[in-house]
């Protein structure tokens, strides 16, 4: 795997159950918190071509219709966050599929129920990563500028 350093990128969906549930703003709270930088967001209605390729690994799965279904009940948010580590760092944050299984201090033990309705999405790892960024995000969709803050997130060995 491809060290990335402080400039690591990963994909978030914050679902329809969570735009629904007005936890928008909390759930990007624990993003924020943490220290990581949002460098891209936008809110869209998804539609069946890229939630197929999206989840392409459980498209033959019986529950799949109802995922599909689900995610295109009410509009959801994709984010773009970018930070050293990111990937694992935010699904740690996220908590296991099963929500309500999940670590209590996880965003989906602390806010989900379901398997399905799990409140967000978080790319599994680096290279999931790249691609899943790339389907939701176009290059210019994309921000770069100094986060003021990173003196004090990272030391100076981290920041590379
Ligand atoms: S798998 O089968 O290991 O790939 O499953 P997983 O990666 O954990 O889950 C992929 C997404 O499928 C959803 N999911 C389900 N929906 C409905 N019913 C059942 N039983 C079910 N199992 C998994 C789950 O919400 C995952 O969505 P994401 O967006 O990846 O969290």
């Amino acid at each position: 795997m491809q060290f990335e350093g402080i400039k690591e990128k990963t994909l978030v969906i914050v679902k329809p159950d969570a735009i629904q549930r007005g936890l928008l703003g909390q759930i990007t709270s624990r993003f924020e918190q943490k220290g990581l930088k949002l460098i891209g967001t936008r809110m869209l209605r998804l539609e069946s071509v890229i939630l197929r390729e999206h989840y392409a690994h459980i498209a033959d799965k019986p529950f799949y219709p109802g995922v599909e279904e689900f995610m295109m009940s009410a509009p959801a948010v994709v984010q773009c966050w970018e930070g050293l580590d990111v990937v694992n760092t935010v699904r740690k944050i996220t908590g296991i599929t099963k929500a309500r299984e999940a670590e209590a201090g996880s965003i989906r033990g602390d806010f989900a129920m379901s398997v399905a309705c799990n409140v967000i999405h978080a790319s599994d790892s680096v290279e999931t990563a790249k691609s899943e960024v790339a389907r939701f995000f176009k290059d210019g969709d994309l921000y770069e500028y100094d986060k003021t803050d990173y003196m004090h997130v990272y030391i100076e060995e981290e920041r590379g």
